[in-house]
């Protein structure tokens, strides 16, 4: 029993000195903001993926824009709105990106100059609706597929970023389903009309 307690003791002082030290540590960084001793990613990689995440959004509300206001035909208006509010949230998920960057002390990459090549995702105009939807839908994969990357290499070295990425990760899947349910609808719907005007 004595000397559980003393085992107990030692353990608390040895989580005491832990604090006090990580205290000392947090108030001597307190200039450098979210970039402490602690923080274990290699910033530069970190910052160089973070960037092109960001470039991938931008590319994303700015195809989504296009689309909202290019679509037309008997479909359009509820696919329409549907593009406007990914290109919502594709800027949310921009912002919360550039805020990450600039806590780990970086500058975010809005330069129109090399968008394209920064992007993951592509900008492709599309036709007509059918075709608008299925870039979207590619686009989108892409993203996902990059985005598990991303998550992936972040890892244990920048919980921080990871969560944010899994968080816009599990927005994009919405998206590409979102896409796939018009896809499927749209057809659906065409093949009705092409009955109704065969009868
Ligand atoms: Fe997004
Ligand atoms: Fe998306």
């Amino acid at each position: 029993m004595k000397s559980d307690d003393s085992a107990k003791g030692k353990d608390k002082n040895t989580f005491l000195t832990d604090i006090s030290e990580i205290r000392r540590r947090a108030r001597q960084h307190i200039e450098e903001g979210a970039v402490t001793d602690s923080y274990k990613g290699d910033r530069k990689t970190v910052l160089r993926v973070l960037n092109e995440a960001l470039a991938t959004e931008i590319v994303c509300v700015l195809r989504y824009k296009r689309h909202h206001y290019m679509a037309k035909g008997i479909h359009s208006q509820a696919v329409a709105q549907e593009f406007l509010e990914h290109a919502a949230e594709e800027q949310e998920h921009a912002d919360q990106i550039a805020e990450r960057i600039t806590q780990l002390d970086g500058e975010p990459n809005f330069n129109p100059e090399g968008l394209l090549t920064r992007s993951h995702s592509e900008y492709v105009e599309g036709e007509s609706l059918i075709d608008m939807i299925k870039e979207d839908l590619v686009a989108e994969r892409i993203a996902i597929e990059s985005y598990s990357e991303i998550i992936r290499y972040l890892a244990d070295n920048d919980p921080t970023s990871r969560r944010m990425m899994e968080e816009i990760l599990a927005k994009e899947e919405e998206h590409a389903e979102d896409m796939k349910t018009l896809l499927e609808t749209i057809a659906r719907e065409e093949r009705h009309e092409d009955r109704a005007k065969a009868s």
